[in-house]
């Protein structure tokens, strides 16, 4: 029996981990494992609804250290981790992503000697001011399994000097939850109640610190949107650092008070079917999110990327992604290519196929048997 702690701490841990959970599920002789929640995000719209709408068991252990400084948020999850790493001393820790709690949990787990497991390893924006490649960087270099999404990030990770046996290339868990839940999703009736029609408006989400903790560049990328919001209604589910934000800075009137169906349509946090019933009916979908890149490119949507870099280079170079970075008159010229149908369609990159977490579960199973 293999003993595994498997660690979700932000909102785009949950759809990442769900279908590892189930996966592992089928293998109840051979499998015990335990869900740890850091409690990074803790909000009911960033954090429970997912577990709901998901169908995840409520995690084991939570161990709430909430929002801090990057410093004070990792250290607080070390100290809790690495009292549940010696209550339970697993066999394997499996990390998601690239958030705090990805690196303070690999790093915990890896100095007990538990052997440690990342998933979506070998991304890089080679952006070495986005807290997020930090935390890839370090948590690849200490992992034992290394499970990538595309080509691109293996061979990131073989140019680094990771050793070939472990890596594995096993597609994208987080599109196993996409195509898990699509028909669901589809279903929905949301959009008559905002005032949109199918095809008829943009998907707008937007939370890094490059694009709303600087003044100047919000008020750029709200001024672009108000702009294009006068052809397509733009509908915005706004994540709670960009609401404080754009209230701190007194931005607000940029998303004016709009009439249902026109202007920028400003949301609380969408629970995950509803967040994709969006994405699935927009006309384009204007995002600095790294995940939604992904989904866009298997749902076959046009996406801009208001970033000056990808941790993600497969979603423009097979899918709809494009990276046009923050400035106001980028953002506008890619918004029109899109008005006028002249946005290049897609492919689904190789192994985007629903199985990732059946891949991951096998090499799991047959790596400790190795041992
Ligand atoms: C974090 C991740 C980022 C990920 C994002 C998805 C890091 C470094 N960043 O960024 O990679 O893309 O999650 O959402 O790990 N807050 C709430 N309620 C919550 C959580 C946060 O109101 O449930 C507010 C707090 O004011 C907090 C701020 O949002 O200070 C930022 O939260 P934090 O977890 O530090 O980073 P995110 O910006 O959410």
């Amino acid at each position: 029996m293999i003993k595994i702690l498997n660690v979700v701490g932000a909102r785009p841990n949950f759809m990442k981990m769900a279908p590892l959970i189930e996966a592992m599920g089928r293998h109840p002789d051979q499998i015990c494992h335990r869900l740890v929640h850091t409690g990074q995000h803790y909000d009911e719209r960033m954090s429970r609804s997912f577990f709901e709408a998901l169908g995840m068991p409520r995690p084991d252990v939570d161990l709430e250290v909430g929002s801090g400084s990057h410093a004070e948020q990792t250290g607080r999850v070390m100290m809790a981790f690495e009292k549940v790493c010696l209550a339970e001393r697993p066999d394997w820790v499996v990390v998601v992503g690239d958030v705090n709690s990805t690196l303070a949990c690999s790093i915990t787990a890896k100095k007990l000697g538990i052997r440690v497991a990342h998933v979506e390893a070998g991304l890089r924006s080679g952006d070495m001011d986005m807290p997020e490649e930090i935390n890839r960087l370090c948590t690849d270099v200490i992992c034992d399994l290394l499970f990538t999404t595309d080509r691109v990030a293996s061979e990131n990770l073989a140019r680094e000097g990771v050793a070939d046996h472990k890596v594995f290339f096993v597609g994208n868990v987080m599109i196993d939850t996409l195509l898990k839940h699509r028909a669901l999703a589809e279903g929905l009736e949301l959009l008559e109640g905002i005032g949109v029609v199918p095809g008829g408006y943009g998907v707008v989400t937007l939370h890094r610190p490059s694009n709303v903790d600087r003044r100047d560049v919000l008020e750029g990328i709200l001024a672009a949107l108000a702009e294009i919001a006068r052809q397509l209604p733009i509908v915005f589910p706004m994540h709670p650092r960009t609401r404080k934000m754009i209230d701190e800075f007194g931005l607000a009137g940029y998303l004016g008070q709009p009439e249902a169906g026109r202007g920028i349509i400003t949301l609380e946090p969408q629970g995950y079917l509803e967040f994709m019933h969006l994405n699935m009916n927009a006309r384009v979908v204007l995002t600095d999110s790294g995940g939604l890149q992904e989904e866009t490119t298997v749902l076959g949507i046009p996406c801009i990327t208001l970033r000056s870099n990808t941790e993600r280079p497969i979603t423009c170079l097979e899918g709809t992604n494009r990276v046009v970075g923050s400035g106001q008159e980028a953002i506008l010229a890619a918004a029109a290519e899109v008005l006028e149908g002249r946005w290049p369609s897609g492919r689904v990159p190789e192994r985007w196929d629903g199985r990732a977490a059946e891949r991951i579960v096998e090499v799991l199973l047959s790596a400790d048997q190795a041992n």
